[in-house]
């Protein structure tokens, strides 16, 4: 049945609560706009198409599902006005692709919301055949600002009333909620939705009506039972915040299970890969498109953005990588910067205020202290001293320094690209080079070491007096 079914997911309010420019459902929730999940989950649930009935904010939103989602299967319609839940799915339904059978109608702003709770809602119909409309219902301990869903004398389903609707103690007091995940025929929504009005405390189109619509037809109403915290809407900051940190605790909960060590701290957001026996230290981020393999550190506080980091390698604290790659059993920090297209090899070493950008270092090559390496091809197995700098910009144009296999770049050395080092050179400490320098060479630009005997205490003797002469 859920090849044939349209998912339509009401994304057009205005979310005031939540006091942004941007509209609510591309707020992130562990790192992706919080409309993302409900999407997926309606894919993942099967369904043959996605429409999100999108409203405020609408090119923001519409551009974001076009460039995450395949347009094929996931497209939006429009609400014009914004006159309550019932006319946003008509809106959706109107177009709903005419081989789809049934609907699944749910909210935007539910991001921790499974491809399993949806799916359910839409299998109970094909459980309870003489079933016209099926939703979720649940039990919660204060069901303040819910739908609740009542019941005549047999425990049939005959109507949700809002809270704003409730007009006594008794109904205040029913428990089971609507958190608003339906499914049905098209044929029958498409009549109940016509038939709405907008006759209540909020002068709204109810989509909730369509259940007092069906009973009115004598159809019968099923329910699936609903896992209450997963439905949790997204409504101000305070409840972003929670749907953030239980989804960072479901994906460290799922990595846990494939035998990664994580830290409680650490924050891992959707989409991240780990490997096995890899340890994630406190207060780690990894987000976008990481990915790091088996049996590597990440240590404290390293934060990572679309980086991929190999098996065995180590990340020692506070590095940060930027769209860079590192090899096999390399060794990252404490305190490198890794900037994007940064390619370091297997088994290379970048240490402590190391910065590298655009630059490949190859296998087993070395850069331990304070360096900027940018615009670089590193060769196998070279070493670049301490306080040594690529000036690759002219303040035009970037150039690129080439440094040869198992050369020797002695510490404070300025290399003045475009230039090339040759394999196994050696470039003395302290040198500027301004040219290329050959295979096996050494390169040393310095002015020669003058000693002057005795000459420290006669200086001293100089100044002193200048000083005093000074006061007089
Ligand atoms: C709705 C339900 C309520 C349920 C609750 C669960 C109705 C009338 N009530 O109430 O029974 O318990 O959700 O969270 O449906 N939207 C539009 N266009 C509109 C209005 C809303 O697209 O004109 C979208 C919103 O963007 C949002 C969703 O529909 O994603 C729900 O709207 P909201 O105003 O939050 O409904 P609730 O009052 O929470
Ligand atoms: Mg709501």
């Amino acid at each position: 049945m859920l090849q044939r079914t349209s998912a339509l997911i009401l994304a057009a309010g205005q979310g005031t609560r939540m006091k942004s420019a941007l509209p609510k459902v591309l707020h992130p929730v562990a790192g992706r706009p919080l409309i993302h999940f409900p999407v997926r989950a309606a894919l993942e649930a099967g369904c043959a198409e996605v429409v999100v009935v999108v409203g405020h904010g609408r090119e923001q939103v519409e551009a974001y599902l076009a460039s995450a989602f395949d347009p094929a299967k996931v497209r939006c319609a429009v609400q014009k006005e914004q006159r309550g839940t019932g006319d946003a799915a008509a809106a959706g339904l109107a177009k709903v692709d005419s081989k789809s059978t049934h609907v699944l109608i749910f909210y935007g702003d539910v991001p921790l919301i499974r491809s399993k709770d949806v799916a359910e809602v839409v299998l109970r119909l094909e459980e309870d055949k003489a079933a016209t409309l099926s939703l979720a219902t649940c039990e919660l301990e204060n069901p303040f600002g819910y739908g609740r869903v009542m019941r005549n004398g047999a425990g049939d389903i005959v109507e949700i009333r809002e809270q704003k609707d409730l007009s006594s103690d008794a109904e205040r007091a029913v428990r089971e909620i609507n958190p608003g995940v339906y499914a049905a025929p098209v044929s029958f929504l498409r009549d109940a939705l016509a038939s709405l009005t907008p006759n209540n405390a909020q002068g709204e189109y109810y989509l909730t009506d369509i259940v007092s619509f069906a009973v009115s037809k004598n159809l019968r109403v099923t329910h699936a039972a609903a896992v209450p915290d997963v439905m949790d809407g997204v409504n101000d900051r305070e409840q972003l915040a929670a749907a953030d940190r239980r989804m960072i605790a479901r994906i460290q909960e799922k990595l846990r299970k494939r035998g990664v060590t994580i830290r409680d701290s650490a924050r891992i957001e959707d989409g991240v890969e780990v490997g096995q026996d890899t340890v994630i230290e406190c207060g780690a981020v990894l987000r976008g498109a990481t990915r790091v393999g088996a049996n590597a550190l990440v240590d404290v506080g390293c934060v990572l953005t679309d980086a991929i980091v190999a098996d065995g390698a180590t990340l020692k604290p506070y590095s940060v990588l930027s769209e860079a790659r590192v090899g096999t059993k390399a060794h990252i920090g404490p305190f490198s910067h890794l900037r994007p297209e940064s390619l370091i090899g297997d088994e290379a070493h970048v240490g402590n205020f190391v910065e590298t950008k655009k630059t490949r270092m190859e296998r087993g090559s070395k850069a331990n202290h304070l360096a900027y390496l940018g615009d670089g091809i590193i060769g196998e197995g070279a070493n670049v001293g301490a306080g040594t700098i690529f000036c690759n910009y002219d303040g035009f144009q970037k150039h690129v320094t080439t440094i040869g296999k198992n050369a020797f770049i002695g510490s404070d050395s300025q290399l003045v690209a475009p230039i090339t080092i040759g394999e196994g050179a050696y470039v003395a400490t302290g040198t500027t080079v301004t040219r290329d320098v050959p295979a096996d060479a050494l390169a040393i630009s310095r002015v020669k070491q003058e000693n002057k005997e005795g000459y420290a205490s006669r200086l001293r003797a100089k100044l002193k007096a200048a000083k005093e002469a000074k006061k007089g």
